[in-house]
């Protein structure tokens, strides 16, 4: 286990996945019934600028920094944007970027709940610091597959599971389905978001052609590629497949992903979609 999300937090791919992250909670936070929240890859919780991995690549910059200095963007992004300013901004000034456990329990209500599966020891370590002493809050250091499997389906009946993998991993994909799989037969009314790169190669296309196989309905997928899908340079876009999407979802983020786009990818490469995988 190489991975170091340190490199990349704040990024155009992790404010895009932060974005949706957001947007996911409000929508089930319009019911007041709690919520079971997983994140399976959570992750060291923040990730402080000033970090030597941040400075080395400076991929923040052409991520969270624009975002943080556009003005009018939708209610989206603004929502998403005003969390990051109250974890991580002091004086105008961006000292941390907040990683998706802080960002979720700050969408959170008292009501809900949530877990956090981490493999490598000391960004677990790190998490439980991060996380204080939030009652609502668990983390587990643990193979999140392992975890998500033993934990489903939650005694609260609603669940919104975020799937953030390193990626390092030539099975990734493969593991990923066959949890996928195995998940949604345990609790098929969950909410599964699954965060996947976008690179040459197409890997990810095959994917989602074999996820649209299995059946599963009400499939929707969130893309943002700041380079042509197949430019060879790195990592071209990344996108979600989220199952089983709240209500509206769809239209809460209709305008904040092609703002994204226009923001970040300002000499227009790339794309920007949310279209329907596999429909009702
Ligand atoms: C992309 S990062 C997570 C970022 C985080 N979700 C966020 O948005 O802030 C992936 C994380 O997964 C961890 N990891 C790698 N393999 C794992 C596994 N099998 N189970 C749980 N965590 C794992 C890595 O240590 C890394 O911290």
């Amino acid at each position: 286990m190489n991975y170091r999300h340190a490199f990349h937090a704040g990024n155009f791919a992790d404010v895009l996945k932060h974005v949706v992250l957001v947007a996911l909670i409000d929508q089930l936070a319009k019911k007041a019934a709690p919520i079971f929240f997983m994140d399976t890859h959570a992750g060291r919780g923040t990730y402080p600028v000033d970090a030597i991995e941040m400075q080395r690549t400076g991929e923040f910059r052409a991520g969270i920094v624009p975002l943080l200095a556009a003005s009018a963007p939708p209610p989206a992004a603004a929502r998403y944007l005003e969390i990051v300013r109250r974890l991580g901004v002091e004086d105008g000034k961006l000292l941390a970027y907040p990683g998706s456990p802080l960002i979720a329990l700050e969408a959170l209500r008292p009501q809900d709940r949530a877990v956090f599966s981490e493999l490598e020891h000391e960004s677990a370590v790190a998490l439980k610091r991060g996380l204080g002493r939030d009652a609502r809050a668990q983390v587990h250091e643990r193979d999140g597959y392992e975890a998500l499997l033993a934990l489903i389906p939650p005694p609260e009946k609603r669940g919104l599971v975020l799937i953030d993998p390193p990626y390092e991993s030539p099975d990734e994909f493969e593991r990923l389905l066959e949890t996928l799989l195995a998940a949604h037969t345990r609790f098929a009314g969950g909410v599964y978001a699954v965060w996947f790169p976008i690179k040459h190669g197409d890997a990810a296309g095959r994917f989602l052609e074999r996820m649209a196989a299995t059946g599963i309905r009400r499939q929707l997928i969130v893309e943002l590629c700041v380079q042509r899908d197949d430019s060879p340079v790195g990592l071209n876009g990344a996108g979600l497949l989220i199952v089983n999407p709240p209500w509206q979802l769809d239209e809460r983020l209709a305008q904040a992903i092609p703002w994204l786009h226009s923001t970040l990818a300002p000499a227009g490469r790339g794309r920007a979609r949310i279209s329907w995988h596999v429909p009702e």
